[in-house]
């Protein structure tokens, strides 16, 4: 039970399925409208990993233990549903915020990459929990550096998400990743600095927080998969796949349509 250190051939390997993970997001941006369902969007990007990129969709029955095994290519998760939202028949509409979360094989290698898009206009505060679990996601990302530990990732995301009024959700977590969808370690988004894992160059996992506009407690739905607020308080969540690199950090799942890092945006000239 060890924390994989990945080498160069991983690594590549790694950066090709992350973008193709990223890709699909890419691709299924266009189709969130309202009217269409969730499983349309799931067929679609069904259709796009097998039959456009050769890409094998890793949560199709996947099954960890104590799990029935997961039904669908994708996980849309619709405001206050907070994470593994199974598609079904029920149609998108204006105002409503879901998260895509993708996660492709490729040669044997997982990328997992997921962003939140809004419906139409969106509600002030629809947008506002969006932007800051965003941004909260990219504060852990800049914690990662040979040195630091995931206690630094965790608890800049959790002070910075509590200073806003959300609340963190503490019973799933980001992930190591490599030739398994989910591996050593667990990576909080809540924590005290200084604390946990040190990390080292060739680790690579996900940061996937999620941040629940009201109360952190969750409740599971009857499909065995679903995950909601249990005050039905909106919930946001972004993931980006993440290489320790010799000073820093690399972002696997990048693509043409990747959003920034809004803490580097570019001063005018
Ligand atoms: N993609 C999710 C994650 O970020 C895991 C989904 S498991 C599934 O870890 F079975 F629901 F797809
Ligand atoms: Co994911
Ligand atoms: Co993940």
């Amino acid at each position: 039970m060890d924390i994989v250190i990945k080498n160069e051939h991983d690594i590549e390997k790694m950066r090709v399925a992350g973008r193709l993970a990223s890709e699909v997001l890419d691709f299924i941006g266009p189709h969130v409208v309202a009217g269409i369902t969730t499983e349309e969007l799931d067929r679609l990007c069904h259709d796009y990993m097998v039959n456009v990129q050769g890409t094998i969709p890793a949560p199709l029955n996947y099954a960890p233990p104590g799990y029935t095994p997961y039904p669908k290519s994708i996980c849309t998760s619709v405001n206050h549903q907070i994470c593994h939202g199974v598609p079904g028949p029920k149609k998108l509409k204006n105002g409503d915020i879901i998260n895509i979360d993708i996660t492709v094989i490729k040669d044997g290698y997982h990328g997992d990459t997921s962003r939140m898009f809004i419906v139409g206009e969106g509600s002030l505060a629809a947008r506002r929990l969006c932007e800051i679990t965003f941004e909260a996601m990219w504060i852990g990302i800049e914690q990662v550096r040979p040195g630091a530990t995931l206690g630094d990732v965790g608890a800049a995301i959790q002070k910075f998400a509590e200073g806003f009024g959300y609340s963190v959700v503490r019973e799933f977590c980001g992930h190591g990743i490599g030739t398994k969808f989910h591996e050593e370690p667990q990576v909080l988004h809540y924590g005290k600095p200084g604390t946990g894992v040190r990390l080292q160059e060739g680790m690579i996992f996900t940061i996937e927080p999620m941040l629940n506009a009201g109360r952190r407690e969750i409740k599971e739905m009857p499909d065995g998969w679903t995950i909601v607020t249990k005050d039905h308080s909106l919930s946001a969540q972004w993931e980006h796949t993440v290489l320790v690199t010799a000073d820093g950090y690399e972002i696997l799942t990048q693509s043409a349509g990747t959003p920034a890092n809004p803490r580097l945006k570019t001063q005018a000239a």
